[in-house]
């Protein structure tokens, strides 16, 4: 799945813990990992070492833009 709305279809708790340590919760054997792992040619996530602020405020980010995407202002052009 893509980053797009991730944060809606996505439990928040696991998804905080998968963008802060994605080595750990493949390495734990967790169901979604293990998919996503799969499904990307056995490409796995780099573990890029971020603090928890940091976690926050990209999920906080993806989320926003994901509405904005979803509901795009009325009158605006359709074009992407
Ligand atoms: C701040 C930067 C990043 C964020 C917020 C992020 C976030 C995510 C999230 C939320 C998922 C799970 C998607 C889902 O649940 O469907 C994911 C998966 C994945 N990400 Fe990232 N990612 C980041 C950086 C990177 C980088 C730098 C790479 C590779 C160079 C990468 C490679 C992957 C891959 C390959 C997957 C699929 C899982 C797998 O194949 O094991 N990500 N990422």
């Amino acid at each position: 799945m893509r980053t797009l709305n991730v944060t809606a279809t996505r439990d928040a708790a696991w998804l905080a813990r998968y963008v802060a340590t994605p080595d750990k919760v493949l390495a734990s054997g967790d169901p979604i990992a293990a998919r996503l792992f799969e499904k990307y040619k056995k490409v796995p996530m780099p573990n890029l070492s971020l603090g928890a602020d940091d976690v926050k405020a990209l999920l906080s980010y993806i989320d926003q833009q994901s509405r904005a995407t979803a509901a795009p202002v009325k009158g605006a052009s359709a074009a992407r």
